[in-house]
């Protein structure tokens, strides 16, 4: 509303010359919001050899480098992205224009991230899909944010809770303002990343359109447009933050850590509230399940996504190697063609597990959680009760007033309990069976909640995989081809 009366001022002042120089400089939000506008030829010509599937691909990509997606940025560095639009493949010319965008955020560890540079690929889950993207000729844009590692001069913290997810929502109206000038279909973005980007990415694509977050992106000069993306792609999201020590401990909480101690108590107590937290999200499993307890979870997970993804595995292997890594692993029957074992043997094949106890919201404020839900010139707080009131000792201690609200706007659970309409409704999930770096649960109960609502979700774990893998990345790029209903 107030934008539009200072541009119809400004409209009037333009009409007689002399006055549109000042114009310019009083009306600083009019201009600012003009500002955000995509120049179509600021891009230089690169070229890069893409290993593929079939072969190698040599794709010819304009690269728009280092735009900053807010009129006014707390800093550039960070609040920018970078455009790349594959223009000549195998020395075939291909048009772009109407491309699905994948949006993928370099997020690690709510850490700040940059895009101001060409990136090597570094054989990461992200490269491995932004390259495998551009050379089935998507559009790739790769966003940088803020997070809780930037710090003002006058000690305050810039990037903390909830900044990143701010940042990124004003990134996707960035683009959607500028529809038709940045090259792809900004009605098919895929917001992607991996670990706290990963949860990022699927905070973003439940969160679409929340007006929880306006008055921050009013604060930033974020362009006026949806911030609504139409799939995601998260993988092994760090989310449910606030519930992922009780996740934690009842799925590794027989695991052991190396090297230290484990707080037996706490594990313990955390396991056991897991059970009604659990409870309270009412979730059904898939392929007709029932409900989703703290009773019968190991055996879906092992149901739904641990064999299959050991049955993958071993079908994959050459015949001896099948064979010599069920001799080296007897808890596991090959039942001809499928694997199957229970869900204690598993846990205690993943063996040592990455996190103390809280794995989370840590007793000394140590984790990466606490410093992104500081604020302030407070580098980090408590983001449970649990650990507030066992670390201060009193049991009557409450959290920050304004914590709650930030703990909500980082959790994509929040706006799936409440049925977000602007979600996205397409999702591709992944997460490795040897990650520990949150629950299997995590990911799993963010599946559920999606396949509860009717959504559209392939889910799928990797085999022994770790943190950060990407085992299917062709797959994955095939299915933002179908489900965005791009022929190419
Ligand atoms: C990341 C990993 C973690 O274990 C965590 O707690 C937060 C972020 C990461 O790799 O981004």
């Amino acid at each position: 509303m107030q934008r539009r009366a200072m541009l119809k001022g400004c409209a009037a002042a333009v009409a007689v010359p002399m006055f549109a120089a000042a114009c310019d400089v009083l009306d600083g939000s009019a201009k600012a919001v003009e500002e955000l506008a995509f120049d179509p030829g600021a891009f230089t010509v690169e070229t890069k050899t893409v290993a593929t599937f079939e072969r190698d691909k040599k794709v010819t990509y304009q690269f728009y480098e280092s735009v900053v997606y807010v009129a006014k940025p707390v800093d550039k560095a960070y609040q920018s992205l970078s455009v790349s639009v594959p223009v000549e493949i195998d020395g075939a010319t291909i048009d772009a224009s109407k491309a699905p965008i994948l949006l993928s955020n370099s997020v690690g560890g709510y850490l700040s991230s940059s895009v101001t540079s060409r990136e090597p690929d570094d054989g990461g889950a992200r490269a491995k899909n932004r390259d495998l993207a551009l050379a089935a000729g998507y559009v790739v844009v790769e966003s940088g944010a803020r997070g809780r590692d930037l710090v003002a001069p006058d000690g305050t913290y810039q990037g903390v809770a909830p900044a990143a997810i701010v940042d990124l929502k004003a990134a996707v109206r960035y683009l959607r303002h500028n529809s038709g000038r940045v090259p792809g279909n900004t009605d098919r973005i895929v917001a992607t990343g991996v670990s706290a980007g990963g949860a990022l990415s699927a905070l973003l694509a439940t969160s679409g359109d929340s007006g929880m977050y306006d008055r921050y992106l009013a604060d930033l000069g974020a362009a006026d447009a949806s911030d609504a993306v139409f799939a995601a792609a998260p993988y092994c999201p760090i989310t449910d933050l606030e519930h992922a020590d009780m996740a934690y401990e009842w799925n590794w909480g027989a695991n052991p850590l190396r090297p230290g101690e484990l707080d037996a108590a706490a594990s313990r107590e955390l396991s056991t509230a897991f059970t009604e937290y659990q409870a309270s999200l009412e979730l059904r499993g898939k392929n007709g399940f029932g409900r989703l307890t703290t009773g019968n979870y190991g055996s879906y997970l092992v149901r739904t996504y641990l064999a299959p993804a050991a049955t993958a595995y071993l079908t994959a292997l050459p015949d001896a190697d099948r064979s010599s890594y069920l001799a080296d692993n007897t808890w596991i029957t090959w039942a001809g063609d499928r694997a199957e074992f229970a869900w204690p043997d598993f846990l205690a094949h993943v063996g040592a597990r990455k996190k103390g106890v809280p794995a989370f919201d840590a007793f000394d404020l140590s984790s990466a959680e606490n410093n992104e839900f500081g604020g302030g010139t407070v580098e980090a707080r408590h983001f449970t009760l649990f650990s507030l009131r066992h670390a201060t000792g009193d049991p009557a201690a409450q959290l920050d007033s304004d914590l709650p609200e930030k703990i909500s706007m980082m959790n994509p659970m929040f706006f799936l309990r409440q049925r977000n309409p602007g979600r996205a409704k397409h999702w591709w999930i992944r997460v490795g069976t040897k990650d520990t770096d949150t629950a299997l649960t995590i990911v799993s109960n963010l599946a559920a909640s999606l396949e509860n609502l009717g959504d559209d979700v392939d889910a799928a774990m990797y085999w022994d995989a770790g943190h950060g893998s990407n085992e299917d990345a062709a797959d994955f790029i095939e299915w933002i081809g179908r489900v965005t209903g791009y022929a190419g």
